[in-house]
């Protein structure tokens, strides 16, 4: 096991993925607790991370002195390899020219580190820094060196302790990962035992240990997380899982037919459909504004699973203490704050997160260890059809927030068909693991056409597509203009109400990935 100790860094989730590319379990903690973390996690090997900070700043982060003394390896990444200078007993100044993006680094000596990736001619690397290291502390020699950081790598090849002034978790650091791997392999003795074939037997056991003879309700929204932790219970402690899949009839064309076809009929999992479109309706007729909207759809969401939880208690089977809940590793990650500070709330979101404060019952969260990409795999591992591995985000208001000015059963209908037609046409021409989401958005305009010889007054359905890594900021989708146009022809020609069809050029910032 790996211990990465956060000092802040943006890409500090980015270390944890290559390290467990590299077969290698690992987490996270944030340096005020790297202390207790360490002696909970007994790690073979230390990362630390970067940060906005400097050593030179008074009060700035600091690593726990006892790391140091733990006989583990120790891998600095930037701020990390200052620390590595300024607590061991080296120097590192400010005021030279830093170094931003693209770098060359040249490997100056032999090392493990180095092995069968640096050992001859220059490499890209990515950097971000204004401080260097000036004086190495003792034990250590440079290893590598940059234009503008003579003292770019270093290394006391005795205590196994390395800087990086560079990133290499980050993509533009080519031979990154390489170096990771012989940091946990090479020089820390790792095995690559961390597989998802492996994690499925140890979660397994795990919810067998926690759950015991109890039963477990499952909230199934046939996204990725809930369908995966859904099926890894469900070999734990088969029919004692019941899984309820409230149907609020904001889904897209086919998709609650799918969920149930692929529970019921091909997992024989035990599934509850509760239908409850009808009552979403009302609850939603005539209300416009988007948090009102969000927020009518999350309470209801919760009485409709809570009555049926009820019904379910009440079955004569002895009434479910466990609620299962697909939380991921980026929810459970405790972030370094250093303004702190109250955020503004953009969107009110909805999904099953809601449950539990409601509910009152234990939680299973097999997933919590696991990356949203290992999730993925994981449900490779278990036979979950790729159209549900790997599908594009979907928020839990559904439809709903794809109808600006108004929720009807009608529109609801039209909007549907536009989206099928344009998921159709992306999936046809290759795009659908290239866009991280893309929907249509039935707009609460109408314009003027004309089809055959006759005057159309219809609405307008804008396209939307994105691309990202986390959601949290995107770029849209640079489509060619003939696909963007077949899109078009087709919906207009396709579904009656529609008449006109735009696209969306709006990244986030400053727009949002859904309209509302
Ligand atoms: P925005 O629109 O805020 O969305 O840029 C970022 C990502 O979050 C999804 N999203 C939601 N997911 N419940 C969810 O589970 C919600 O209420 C919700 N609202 C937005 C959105 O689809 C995008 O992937």
């Amino acid at each position: 096991k790996v211990l990465i100790v956060d000092f802040g860094s943006q890409v500090t989730q980015l270390i944890a993925r290559r390290v467990r590319e590299a077969g290698v379990y690992c987490e996270i903690a944030p340096y005020q607790k790297a202390e207790a973390a360490f002696a909970a996690l007994k790690p073979k090997a230390v990362i630390f991370s970067g940060g906005p900070a400097s050593v030179l700043e008074e009060g700035s982060p600091r690593a726990p002195q006892s790391i140091f003394e733990a006989g583990v390896p120790i891998l600095g990444i930037c701020y990390g390899e200052q620390l590595l200078a300024a607590q061991l007993g080296g120097e590192v100044q400010g005021g030279h020219d830093g170094e931003y993006g693209r770098a060359e680094v040249e490997a100056i000596a032999e090392s493990p580190l180095f092995d069968g990736v640096w050992e001859q001619g220059r490499h890209t690397v990515w950097m971000s820094h204004g401080d260097r290291v000036t004086k190495l502390p003792p034990g250590f020699q440079s290893i590598g060196h940059s234009p503008n950081a003579p003292v770019c790598v270093i290394a006391d090849e005795a205590r196994r302790f390395y800087g990086l002034q560079f990133h290499p978790e980050v993509h533009h650091t080519p031979e990154g990962p390489q170096l990771i791997s012989n940091f946990v392999h090479k020089i820390a003795g790792l095995k690559s035992d961390w597989t998802m074939h492996a994690f499925r037997a140890e979660a397994v056991k795990a919810i067998r240990a926690q759950v015991g003879q109890g039963r477990v309700l499952c909230a199934l929204s046939g996204g990725v997380d809930s369908s995966v932790a859904a099926l890894l219970i469900h070999e734990a402690i088969g029919d004692r899982l019941t899984c309820v899949f409230v149907d609020h009839g904001m889904l897209r064309q086919g998709e609650a037919e799918q969920v149930v076809s692929l529970f019921r009929g091909h997992y024989n999992i035990p599934l509850v459909h509760v239908d409850a479109s009808e009552t979403f309706l009302k609850a939603l007729d005539g209300v416009q504004e988007p948090e009102e909207k969000r927020k009518i759809i999350g309470k209801l969401f919760i009485d409709v699973f809570d009555a049926e939880a009820k019904k379910i208690a009440a079955d004569g089977r002895g009434a479910p203490e466990f609620l299962a809940q697909g939380t991921l590793y980026p929810d459970v990650i405790e972030s370094v704050s250093f303004q702190g500070g109250p955020s503004v709330t953009i969107k009110s979101h909805h999904n099953v997160g809601g449950l539990p404060a409601r509910m009152k019952m234990k939680l299973v969260e097999p997933l919590r260890e696991l990356f949203k990409d290992e999730v993925r795999a994981l449900g490779r591992e278990l036979g979950l059809p790729e159209i549900f591995v790997g599908r594009h985000p979907f928020p839990g208001p559904g439809l709903a927030i794809r109808l600006p000015g108004g929720v009807t059963a009608e529109k609801l209908a039209i909007l549907r068909k536009a989206d099928a037609i344009y998921l159709d046409e992306i999936r046809k021409a290759g795009l659908y693991d290239k866009i991280w989401q893309a929907f249509a958005v039935l707009l609460p305009v109408k314009s003027v056409g004309v089809m055959g010889d006759g005057r159309t007054y219809d609405f307008v359905c804008a396209l939307r597509a994105v691309t990202s890594t986390d959601g949290m900021t995107a770029d849209f989708f640079h489509f060619d203009m003939n696909f963007l146009g077949r899109a078009a022809t087709r919906i207009i020609n396709e579904v009656r109400g529609i008449n006109r069809v735009v696209y969306d050029v709006t990244s986030k910032p400053p727009g949002t990935i859904e309209w509302e």
